[in-house]
């Protein structure tokens, strides 16, 4: 078996048999998710693919226990989730940092949440700032940072709350090509020196394989697990440059590549 850093085998999170319908208001329902079965291990990223509308969003719901399932259940470390907490950290798919607060103040918010004392706080705070780039801009709003240093706010605030885990959703797509490729990197870096698990929900394919130990692709809506690819290249080997012509990578990508279009079409088997 390839190397995983940080990955033990034991599970951080069981999803077991979920299926959400959201009502309508006097037209039909909706089933956005049925039948959802898989685990996130301890220290692993999985990441999860599929078409628009396919249900991820509300996957990521369900297990945060901001929405209750129809049926199943989600259980972190073998509790059942019913509600929101602490234990499970969110980076939402539209950026939901606090305009009115500093880099630090947004970073340290769910610390002061949790009644983190003062000077505890300010040292995890300065350890995610340095670990997400971000010295030296500690003091500016919102408004004064690029996309991607609001993205690493987004991602540093979820972080230093100290989460189980870490449910991402499409935490990259707004910004450019190339400050995505360094985000990506940065996470993988991140990931391995917080050793979080990590569900990391995406539109993109190459972002996917080169973030996953395992990538999750969705069927069609309403969801179901098509199929769960392992990708058996350690994390430490994960440069984009390096990556782009490895055989093992370009092999994972041509099979979820696959699996993918055949639900865009719409034919697949699922
Ligand atoms: N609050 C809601 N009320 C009713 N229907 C909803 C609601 N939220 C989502 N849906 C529907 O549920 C389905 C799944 O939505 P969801 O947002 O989970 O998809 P997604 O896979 O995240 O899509 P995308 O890739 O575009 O973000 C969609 O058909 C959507 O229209
Ligand atoms: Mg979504």
């Amino acid at each position: 078996m390839a190397a995983r850093p940080g990955a033990g085998d034991s599970v951080k999170i069981r999803v077991e048999g979920l299926r959400h319908r959201y009502r309508g208001t006097g037209r039909r329902d909706l089933l956005a998710l049925d039948g959802v079965s898989f685990e996130i291990r301890d220290g692993e990223i999985l990441a999860v693919v599929g078409p628009s509308g396919c249900g991820k969003t509300t996957l990521i719901g369900l297990i945060a226990g901001l929405i209750k399932p129809e049926a199943g259940v989600v259980l972190v470390d073998g509790v059942t989730v019913r509600g929101p907490g602490r234990d499970r950290g969110v980076v939402f798919q539209e950026l939901a940092i606090l305009p009115w607060r500093t880099v630090r103040g947004n970073i340290g918010h769910g610390l002061e949440i949790a009644r983190v004392p003062r000077a505890e706080r300010e040292a995890i705070v300065d350890r995610f700032i340095a670990m997400v780039g971000l010295t030296g801009f500690e003091e500016r709003y919102p408004h004064e940072l690029s996309g991607g240093m609001k993205q690493r706010v987004a991602v540093a605030r979820t972080l230093a709350a100290d989460p189980k885990v870490v449910l991402m959703d499409e935490p990259f797509a707004a910004v450019d090509a190339q400050t995505r490729i360094t985000l990506q990197e940065e996470l993988l870096r991140i990931s391995m020196e917080t050793r979080k698990s990590i569900l990391f929900v995406t539109h993109s394919v190459d972002e996917a394989v080169f973030l996953g130990d395992r990538v999750l692709v969705f069927t069609h809506r309403p969801g179901r697990v098509k199929e769960i690819v392992e990708v058996p290249i350690p994390r430490s080997e994960r440069r984009f440059d390096r990556l782009a012509g490895d055989p093992r990578f370009l092999e994972v990508r041509e099979w979820v590549t696959r699996l993918v279009r055949a639900e865009l079409r719409g034919d697949g088997d699922g």
